[in-house]
């Protein structure tokens, strides 16, 4: 494999490794254990205390999650692929050829459909967008297998690098999709940023493929984030050892309990980790201490349920026009097409 650096941007590394039709464009800022350890802690100290999601993502958090999808309970993965499955062929009809960009692509599984759907047209252009350049490598390799014609273009890193940094595509147009009701992560605040810089780095023309989970009874949603397995809860747990790895803390994963509960009124499942008795842990490589209280919560993520109105103006006032929308039977998951004005 030929290695060239092509960029560097200031406090960023920009490096391009080709293959035959694999390219991968590194975006991720150099990390400073420093200024992320200063975050944690600070999150740490605010009432409720929080923990961002992103240390759910190490490499067992990241297998513990493919199990999720797996889950009985879990029904937003099974349902949203059968969407795509079925409509794929109409949303490719409807938008002619397009470069396909997807936002945290993992093993590319449920992609798989619209390029089944998107190779009628000859060239496939592919650009996935994943902090992880292992797991893209893997699933390129696997696609360059079922895919002829098929170009790779891997963008390594967060969404918002990766959307300051689109490549050119030249003449076709673009279509951004982001599935996985991964938008109901970020708060409403964080979302009309991610629509704004959406707005802003693609052409008028272009697409946007969004997949939302709806707000729906309080069981259904409570069940598919408490599994009976106990493998959500794992997950959530398993951000402390993370924690544990990276900063030298000592959190003890006996003494807190995983809560997933529907807030009915924000329309969000909130998922914590309840801290069962006193204690105090320390951070090492940090120089601190943090005391946890029984009764106390932490904050690990949100998930926000969607109404489709709401959304759909909400798309609208950025200057993102819905063109179809699909469900399942049950309407549980929406598949939203919109298209920039
Ligand atoms: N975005 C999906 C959701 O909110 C997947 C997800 C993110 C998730 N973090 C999670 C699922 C934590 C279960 C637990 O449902």
């Amino acid at each position: 494999m030929r290695r060239k650096k092509c960029r560097d941007l200031k406090n960023m590394t920009a490096l391009t490794i080709q293959a035959e039709q694999l390219e991968l464009v590194y975006l991720l800022e150099k990390e400073d254990l420093g200024e992320t350890g200063k975050q944690l802690l600070e999150g740490l100290g605010r009432s409720p205390k929080t923990i961002s999601p992103r240390y759910f993502y190490d490499a067992k958090g990241s297998a513990l999650f493919e199990q999720i999808c797996e889950l009985p309970e879990y029904y937003p993965t099974r349902t949203e692929a059968e969407i795509l499955k079925t409509v794929s062929p109409e949303i490719a009809e409807i938008t002619g050829n397009t470069e396909l960009i997807e936002l945290g692509s993992g093993s590319s599984t449920k992609t798989r459909f619209l390029l089944d759907a998107y190779q009628q047209f000859g060239q496939l252009d592919y650009v996935p967008v994943d902090v992880s350049a292992s797991i893209v490598e893997f699933a390129a390799e696997h696609l360059f297998q079922e895919y002829k014609n098929l170009s790779v273009t891997g963008l390594i890193g967060t969404y918002e690098q990766a959307i300051a940094h689109l490549p050119d595509p030249e003449d076709l147009p673009r279509m951004l999709v982001f599935l996985g009701s991964t938008l109901g992560n970020f708060s409403a605040a964080e979302s009309d940023r991610f629509f704004k810089q959406t707005r802003q780095s693609l052409r008028s023309g272009d697409y946007f493929l969004l997949g939302v989970d709806r707000h729906k009874s309080t069981d259904i949603l409570e069940a598919a984030y408490n599994d009976n397995q106990g493998v959500t809860a794992a997950f959530n747990l398993n951000m402390l050892s993370h924690l544990n790895e990276r900063y030298g803390s000592n959190f003890d994963l006996n003494n807190f309990r995983h809560r997933a509960i529907y807030n009915v009124s924000e329309r969000q499942i909130e998922m914590h980790l309840d801290c069962l008795q006193d204690h105090t842990v320390e951070f090492q490589d940090l120089n601190a201490t943090v005391e946890f209280q029984a009764g106390e919560s932490i904050l690990t993520e949100i998930s926000r349920k969607f109404e489709l109105g709401k959304l759909r103006d909400n798309l609208a006032m950025q200057g993102l026009k819905t063109v179809k929308v699909w469900g399942d039977r049950q309407d549980w998951f929406s598949l939203i097409l919109t298209q920039v004005i």
